[in-house]
């Protein structure tokens, strides 16, 4: 009889000739050695990873009882989270997932821009990640068509008509996207097609890609200092620690943290004041009743307020898509020789802190009706938001150059 468990370690060494398991671990985890400085901005990474592994896990179940079109969307929701056992609570974790992907993605991308973890050598890992991102919002805007609420079919009607703006190939684009005149059938299956099996995969072919990027470059730290270059007598970087033990378990620190907060949304709030689930969205599509007021889930609004600070809807596009596109110039918008903000002078301190605070206030905006005041401070944060990119390169090539520590600063705890 072949035995495959050899006495001791006898199914390792018969694992490990036909699988490099332990060479992995040797490679990625134990020997891979990380910055010892990361603080709480390094857990969003990992938790990024969790939430697309929670999407997925709880989606399989929705999909089993989701029944894709526009007779039967709406109704397969209300009758799975009523009538199926733990569908009242696997589907709003979908749901809420959905929020809190973009959470942890934002302040992800947040990190990256105090710590200047986009600059080189992590121009492509940034890259990967941009693209991560607008893929997670087609597949985001995609999720909230599906229920065929009113609020799913009226913003896609606002959303899918932006195509039409395109010169030239506009109108006949937006009836190629909807597969019909209106937002229909063909619609609502396509979607579900993108939705469920499209962009989740291309979304995890881009994550592995991003981890590949991150493990050839290393990451980058809060001090923005490049642990590679100062090393010890034995070869390994004297800031580092390997990424397992040390990070593993402090990520799952991080992960504790966030499922209970994600347990409070989920069973307390999982609507979140109508931030997370819209109140129009409780009742199914009506072609013939318009919401009283039209705005997309709060993780879009920035951009939408953007669109709508413009009167021309053609210029308002426009923006709308250069304001997202911006993001992928900023390796090469920020000339300073320093990484992270930590040493920079206080004009670039106040540009960032300007801009953050400038993308939270057009978030709400893009929640508050397009009249009024809510327009002209639309009009100047737009301003704002552009100016930061605008500026970006003269301010960090003026006062990012100041002196940098010599290793990471780290104080144990
Ligand atoms: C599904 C979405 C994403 C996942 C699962 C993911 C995963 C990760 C992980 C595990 C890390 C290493 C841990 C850490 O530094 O926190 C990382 C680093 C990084 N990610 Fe992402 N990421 C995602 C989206 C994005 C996006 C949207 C961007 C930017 C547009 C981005 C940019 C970066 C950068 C620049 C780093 C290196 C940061 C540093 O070393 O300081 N990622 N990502």
């Amino acid at each position: 009889m072949a035995t495959v468990i050899e006495g001791k370690g006898g199914f390792r060494a018969w694992l490990n000739k036909r699988m490099p398991v332990d060479q992995f671990v040797a490679d990625q985890l134990t020997g891979y050695y990380a910055p010892k400085n990361f603080n709480v901005w390094y857990f969003f990474g990992s938790l990024a990873l969790l939430v697309f592994v929670m999407q997925i896990v709880t989606g399989i179940f929705v999909t089993m009882h989701f029944k894709p079109g526009e007779a039967t969307a709406w109704n397969s929701v209300q009758v799975m989270v009523r009538e199926v056992p733990y569908m009242w609570l696997i589907q709003p974790m979908h749901a809420v997932g959905a929020s809190f992907f973009f959470v942890v993605v934002y302040l992800h991308m947040a990190r990256a821009m105090l710590y200047g973890s986009y600059k080189a050598p992590r121009e492509l890992l940034w890259i990967i990640g941009m693209l991560i991102y607008l893929a997670l919002m087609a597949e985001a805007f995609m999720g909230y068509v599906l229920p065929n609420g009113n609020m799913s079919y009226w913003g896609a009607q606002v959303i899918i008509n932006l195509f039409g703006t395109i010169p030239g190939i506009g109108p006949d684009l937006v009836e190629w996207i909807r597969g019909d005149y209106g937002i229909g059938d063909a619609t609502l299956n396509r979607f579900f097609s993108l939705h469920v099996i499209a962009l989740p995969f291309i979304i995890a072919l881009l994550v592995m890609l991003h981890l590949v990027a991150l493990r050839q470059v290393g990451s980058n730290n809060p001090d923005g200092i490049e642990i590679k270059e100062k090393l010890g007598k034995d070869g390994l970087p004297i800031d580092g620690v390997p990424f397992h033990p040390y990070y593993t378990v402090k990520d799952i620190v991080g992960v504790g943290l966030f499922l209970t907060l994600f347990a409070v949304v989920v069973f307390f709030a999982p609507t979140f004041g109508g931030l997370f689930m819209e109140p129009p969205n409780f009742e199914p599509a009506n072609p013939v009743s318009t919401p009283d007021h039209i705005a997309p889930v709060w993780y879009f609004t920035p951009y939408y307020a953007i669109l709508r600070a413009v009167p021309d809807q053609k210029i308002g596009a426009l923006l709308m898509a250069a304001s997202v596109v911006a993001f992928l110039f900023l390796p090469w918008l920020d000339r300073a020789k320093n990484k992270s903000i930590r040493y920079r002078g206080a004009a670039s301190k106040i540009l960032l802190g300007t801009f953050f605070i400038t993308f939270v206030v057009l978030m709400w905006l893009g929640l508050k009706p397009a009249d009024g005041i809510y327009v002209l401070l639309a009009r100047i944060f737009t301003t704002l938001y552009f100016l930061f990119f605008i500026l970006l390169p003269f301010v960090s090539k003026a006062d990012g150059n100041g002196p940098v520590p010599d290793r990471v600063t780290y104080h144990a705890h």
